[in-house]
């Protein structure tokens, strides 16, 4: 079979090369076939008819099955164009050890994960999901989208009350709360502020149901990262490693996830079990700010370095930074 290279793809059919190559790795394209980061396209494909309905930027609501669940700090829904084409053509178990609101995660839908984080309020809502969907989504229902209502459930601690309580509260305050920010005090309580939203969607039981069938066949651990690597990781399994990243300047990257920091000693931890495990034949995505540090650590792999937005900052702005992705593959 005769190919053509991504780029004579878009030029013949007037649609951009990332465009092109999201179809490819989302397997729309019949017949690409991936050269390392890049696809061959059979020559005799016609024009992908409604190309703009599949892509990342509009893709319609209902053609996806499974959706992030939260607003989530570092959330990669956004950088996904650039994530989808790196990802390895085959693998066994995909494992994500901070997954946050896992946006790759959903997104890849793949039968055999395993998931971890080490903050016990945000496994403990995937856990209730997965096993108690619709007792969740029950009280869910019960809440609204009122300041005052906001204020009463944010002053009761998750760990106060029944899992599936807890879960529905969770979800409730990442809905209605600011900018859907997780943020703690010295204490570990929640303490974002009411998000003023006119109609926030506070119950979207598909969406619910979508990633409760997803998160039923996936283990899901409440821990540190190396236990989970240690434990589970093996030969020619995807890990994609989405650390807390290294800050550029004092206010640029919101990093309180739980009342423990990622400092730089866990950055050159992660690093040291990164070269261990990409050694051990486990395929390794990571994804981390453009600092120094992390090019130094991470010298040996492809570094891509990619311009994004941050949303969620001090200042509120939409101020633009760097990303890597870095792949040991
Ligand atoms: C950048 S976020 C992940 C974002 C996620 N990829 C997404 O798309 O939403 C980093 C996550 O790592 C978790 N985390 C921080 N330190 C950790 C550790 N030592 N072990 C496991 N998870 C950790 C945080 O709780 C947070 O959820």
């Amino acid at each position: 079979m005769e190919y053509i290279t991504v780029k004579e793809a878009a030029m013949q059919w007037g649609i951009s090369v990332r465009k092109i190559q999201i179809l490819c790795s989302e397997d729309k394209l019949d017949g690409a076939v991936r050269f390392g980061n890049t696809w061959a396209i059979p020559k005799t494909i016609s024009k992908p008819v409604a190309h703009r309905a599949k892509t990342e930027k509009y893709i319609k609501e209902e053609e996806r099955t499974v959706e992030p669940i939260l607003k989530w700090a570092g959330g990669k829904t956004q950088l996904l164009p650039e994530i989808l084409p790196r990802i390895p053509n085959k693998y066994n178990k995909y494992i994500e050890p901070f997954i946050g609101g896992g946006a790759l995660f959903f997104r890849l839908q793949h039968g055999n994960s395993v998931i971890a984080d080490s903050n016990p309020e945000l496994i403990n809502l995937y856990q209730q999901i997965a096993n108690n969907c619709e007792k969740v989504i029950q009280i869910l229902k019960t809440y609204e989208n009122s300041e005052e209502m906001y204020y009463r459930v944010r002053s009761i601690e998750w760990t106060d009350v029944s899992k599936i309580e807890a879960a529905a509260r969770t979800l409730y305050l990442n809905r209605t709360c600011f900018n859907g920010l997780y943020r703690l005090n010295r204490k570990g309580q929640f303490n974002t502020p009411f998000g003023k939203y006119k109609n926030p969607t506070i119950c979207n039981d598909k969406r619910l149901w979508a990633a409760s069938d997803l998160l039923k066949n996936t283990i899901i651990i409440c821990g540190d990262y190396i236990e989970v690597l240690e434990k589970y990781a093996e030969r020619d399994d995807f890990i994609f490693l989405d650390p807390p990243y290294m800050p550029i300047s004092n206010y640029a990257d919101f990093r309180r996830y739980t009342k423990e920091q990622f400092c730089e000693q866990d950055q050159r931890n992660l690093a040291d079990i990164v070269h261990k495990l990409a050694h051990n034949g486990c395929k390794i995505m990571l994804t981390n700010s453009n600092h120094p540090l992390v090019k130094e650590l991470y010298g040996d792999y492809m570094i891509k370095v990619i311009q994004t937005k941050r949303n969620i900052n001090s200042h509120g702005d939409k101020r633009k930074g760097e990303d890597v992705i870095v792949t040991t593959y």
